[in-house]
């Protein structure tokens, strides 16, 4: 086959009939894990956070939880089986919807809504994780006469040539963004190579444009104007491990995100937007009561078992929250026509 634009490639590769995360054998946690394959605290995190998102509302009768990019529901499961063990009344009000490309699981419980398009959600949390980074864009590299390109590839063999200059809008989106316009990075250093944000920004937009009241939460590996990367980030993983990104269907595919930029495109569209902010996963867990701190010793001797429990659970939280690792994944924040934000420590207010 000839070479494609990135963005076409990522498409075919991951949504196509044979697609990476659509084949039925090969649910997303056999090849990485994320936050929510890591531990159930992660869940119980975002559980915490409905509850508050529930508060903030004046607990209406229904409480919507819609997952987007939704893997195979554990994320919901999870939650759902949470909310019934520790809040029945609540468990009782809560529709948990789950946004997902790929195929409904067999055997998944009657009580998870199964979707492939975002539906309204009138009053609720909306929580994408690990969903924008798999969003195909396009990819950017400056030319030896300076001229930004868009990026080509051969989905056999992942071989990549330079394609036509970017057009009006991408340019844009790349002076916007990448500060320093096309002859500049953050610092002063050429963008030598980008993933373009435009095609996260429109799924975000409409995203957090099918909230209702609450909260829209993209949690993901990201970059903000203070920190993007001049070499892009876009990479390949297949049964836990980092490959290089062929777009031929064998590996996920995956490109951080511009989360700042997401964040803007959302908030201009949407004048219900009454907050963007976004935090470290690190600060966001903590806050929500996800603890790495080790038991006390004494537990051990007066009841083993509950020290064995602590331990590992201590053990997941660190995993969850490693500065190195899931924590440094940032959390984008909107609020929709809501007065208050819940104190998820850390706070870096979106300048636009
Ligand atoms: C990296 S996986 C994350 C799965 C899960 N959220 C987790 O954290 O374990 C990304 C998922 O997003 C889904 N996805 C990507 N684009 C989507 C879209 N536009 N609508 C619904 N699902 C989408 C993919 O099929 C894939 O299952």
């Amino acid at each position: 086959m000839s070479h494609l634009p990135w963005r076409a490639a990522m498409e075919q590769a991951l949504y196509g009939p044979q697609g990476f995360f659509v084949r039925e054998d090969s649910g997303p946690a056999a090849h990485f894990r994320t936050s929510v394959h890591a531990s159930p605290l992660f869940a119980q995190a975002v559980l915490r956070l409905t509850r508050w998102v529930d508060e903030a509302l004046d607990r209406p009768e229904q409480l919507t939880v819609c997952d987007v990019g939704a893997g195979r529901g554990e994320l919901l499961l999870a939650l759902g089986a949470q909310a019934r063990a520790a809040d029945p009344g609540l468990a009782d009000r809560l529709r948990l919807v789950a946004v997902e490309r790929a195929a409904r699981p067999r055997g998944l419980p009657a009580w998870i809504t199964w979707t492939d398009r975002i539906e309204p959600v009138p009053a609720g949390l909306l929580f994408a994780n690990e969903w924008l980074d798999n969003v195909p864009c396009e990819v950017a590299e400056t030319d030896d006469d300076g001229v930004l390109r868009y990026v080509l590839v051969d989905p056999a063999t992942g071989a990549e040539r330079p394609g036509g200059p970017l057009d009006a809008a991408d340019a844009a989106w790349l002076r916007d963004w990448f500060p320093g316009g096309t002859a500049g990075g953050t610092r002063g250093t050429p963008v030598e190579r980008a993933e373009l944000g435009r095609w996260r920004d429109e799924a975000w937009t409409e995203a957090v444009g099918a909230v209702g009241r609450g909260l829209a939460v993209a949690v993901d590996y990201a970059h903000t104007r203070a920190d993007r990367p001049p070499f892009g980030t876009l990479t390949g993983y297949r049964d836990g491990r980092q490959v290089d990104p062929v777009p031929d269907g064998s590996c996920d595919l995956t490109a951080h995100v511009a989360l700042d930029a997401c964040l803007d495109a959302a908030a201009r569209a949407n004048p219900r937007v009454t907050h963007s902010l976004w935090t470290t996963q690190r600060d966001a867990l903590r806050a929500l009561g996800v603890s790495g701190a080790r038991p006390p010793l004494a537990l051990a001797s007066s009841d083993p078992a509950a020290y064995v429990r602590a331990l590992a659970s201590a053990g997941e939280a660190a995993e969850l929250t490693a500065a190195a690792g899931l924590g440094s994944f940032l959390w984008g924040v909107q609020a929709v026509d809501m007065r208050d934000l819940p104190s998820l420590g850390g706070w870096q207010t979106l300048v636009s």
